[in-house]
């Protein structure tokens, strides 16, 4: 079995951890231009992004051949997974790829913008993750078949709705909003954890505009160096069950 995953701050790297195989991230399958895989059992566990997919994850369905006797895709989402699991359906369905199975699960939100992640961080035990995430993983070793979306009807309209405002979708020139501050220590960082190479550290951090924002960048910096208008208090996250290097190892586009 092999799973692709996409991770910004290690929720899906954690979860795509319990459901066993080969882990392939799905960055670095870009940068190898890889994209012919095989195998009886193949999944893809990633975050969902303004109740959709993030970008990267929609090229890789687009370019990646996936030829396996069994399917599986599993979202990690912080609060709302809105209409995400029918954009994936009708994604793949586009890219000719039929999953046999579809599940969700919630964790601990990440987006700075909107939330005070202190607060997200202290949901987390009322959340049962790991017992989710054992769930899935019992489901993905029995080859169980079914789509399940865990928003009713009424969030899955408001997701639809929400995806036409702008601030809710990419724009690869929103990194002009990052405002790094004095505690930037040039450490290199963030470029090493941004999934498409759209930072460089030299004598200052520059930003390439191609941002797909994942916020890797802003939650990640060790300096607490990157901040928003909009944020509610300086609070980052990343998963407490994976390490900075591994994310860096995951998304890192610089260097060898
Ligand atoms: C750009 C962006 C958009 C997001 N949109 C949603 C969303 O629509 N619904 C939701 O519940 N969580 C949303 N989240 C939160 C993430 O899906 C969630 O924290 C996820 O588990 C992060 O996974 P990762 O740690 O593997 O990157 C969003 C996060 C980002 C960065
Ligand atoms: S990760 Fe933070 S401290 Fe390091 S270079 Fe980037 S902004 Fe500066
Ligand atoms: S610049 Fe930051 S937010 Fe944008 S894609 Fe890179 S790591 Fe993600």
């Amino acid at each position: 079995m092999k799973i692709f995953y996409f991770t910004s701050t290690g929720n899906s790297l954690h979860a795509a951890r319990h459901f066993g195989g080969e882990l392939v991230s799905i960055p670095q399958a870009f940068r190898a231009r890889d994209l012919e895989f095989a195998d009886d059992s193949i999944g893809i566990v990633f975050p969902v992004y303004f109740g959709g997919l993030p970008a990267i994850v929609e090229r890789f369905l687009k370019e990646a051949k996936l030829d396996a006797g069994y399917l599986f895709a599993v979202l990690t989402y912080g609060g709302a997974a809105l209409n995400s699991v029918k954009i994936l359906e009708k994604t793949a369905a586009k890219c000719g790829v039929r999953f046999d199975y579809i599940n969700a699960v919630e964790m601990i939100d990440n987006y700075v913008p909107m939330y005070n992640i202190e607060k997200e961080i202290a949901k987390g035990p009322g959340k049962d993750i790991e017992g989710r995430l054992n769930a899935i993983a019992e489901d993905i070793r029995a080859l169980k078949k079914g789509h399940s979306s865990p928003s009713n009807l009424g969030f899955r309209v408001l997701g639809g709705l929400l995806r036409s405002i702008p601030s809710m979708s990419v724009q690869p020139g929103r990194d002009k909003t990052f405002i790094i501050n004095d505690a930037c220590s040039r450490c290199g960082v963030c470029a090493k954890v941004c999934p498409v190479g759209n930072i460089t550290v030299d004598g200052s951090v520059k930003h390439l505009h191609r941002c797909e924002w994942c916020l890797g960048c802003i939650n990640l910096c060790p300096e607490n160096a990157v901040h928003l208008k909009s944020e509610k208090n300086s609070t980052r996250f990343r998963n407490a069950d994976v390490p900075l290097q591994d994310i860096i190892d995951a998304n890192c586009q610089v260097g060898p």
